[in-house]
């Protein structure tokens, strides 16, 4: 998956909303060790330095477009490239934060205990992950998807939407923590210029479908997505378009 970091931060105040919010539900106040887990472009990390000035912090993405600049923003922040899928470090974190990037992984079941397994006893996992994929923003990249002549192609990588409801984490991470708490909040995002939703989600859960495709049939899937995005996301009165997105959050002392 190639990203491009550019795309990704023209949004950067909604998308960094939902971080600040987990973040200040956090109950430790002095975490020696802090991961930021699926760092991308280091829009994140700055806020955990800010709540812990004396932690040691570390930003692990396997991303090399978004560690680039991550690293030109936060130069004094080390960042590492890892995938979480095979994450098994030496040592223990008090706190494991992941704003946004597990989503992109498959396998939860064991991707969520195996992380937590990561934490020394008294730890915290906090993690934010999207659960808009029945709006229209996402519903309708499966109607585009199916309606075109890339359905071969593209209907596999839809079907593999990793994000779980509520109760899967309830069931999965209760018997594993002393401490639960599970939360969703739909973020009515106001979001300027021309056909804003569509390019929110060419950031992100676009780029699925757009990397795996050659021209013409990428131009012609994003032509026919952005056309339908305008005529479901209209803008208001004042010009501007309201973009209501549903987030999970997980947070869970162990
Ligand atoms: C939408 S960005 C979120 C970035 C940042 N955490 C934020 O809150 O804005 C998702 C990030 O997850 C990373 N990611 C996806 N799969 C990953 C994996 N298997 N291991 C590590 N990072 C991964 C991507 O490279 C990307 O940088």
């Amino acid at each position: 998956m190639v990203w491009d970091p550019q795309q990704y931060l023209a949004f950067k105040a909604p998308r960094l909303q939902p971080a600040i919010d987990l973040l200040a539900r956090i109950p430790l106040e002095t975490p020696q060790t802090v991961v930021d887990l699926g760092c991308g472009p280091g829009n994140v990390t700055p806020l955990l330095r800010q709540r812990w000035p004396d932690a040691e912090i570390f930003g692990l993405d396997n991303s090399d477009e978004m560690l680039a600049k991550a690293r030109d923003a936060v130069p004094d922040i080390q960042f590492e490239k890892v995938d979480v899928t095979d994450w098994n470090p030496a040592r223990k974190y008090d706190v494991i934060f992941s704003n946004a990037a597990l989503q992109w992984v498959t396998g939860h079941e064991t991707l969520f205990p195996n992380i937590a397994a990561q934490l020394a006893p008294g730890g915290v996992l906090a993690v934010q992950m999207p659960r808009n994929f029945d709006a229209p923003s996402h519903s309708t990249m499966l109607d585009v998807i199916r309606e075109g002549p890339w359905r071969d192609l593209l209907e596999s990588v839809w079907v593999a939407v990793p994000t779980q409801a509520p109760t899967f984490y309830y069931n999965l991470l209760d018997p594993l923590a002393r401490d639960l708490q599970i939360w969703e909040t739909e973020y009515v995002q106001v979001l300027e210029g021309d056909n804003p939703v569509a390019e929110y989600t060419k950031g992100t859960w676009l780029t699925r479908f757009l990397n795996p495709l050659d021209e013409p049939w990428r131009s012609e899937f994003e032509a026919d997505y952005r056309a339908r995005i305008a005529a479901a996301y209209p803008p208001q009165p004042n010009g501007k378009t309201l973009f209501p997105f549903r987030r999970q959050f997980i947070l869970a002392t162990f």
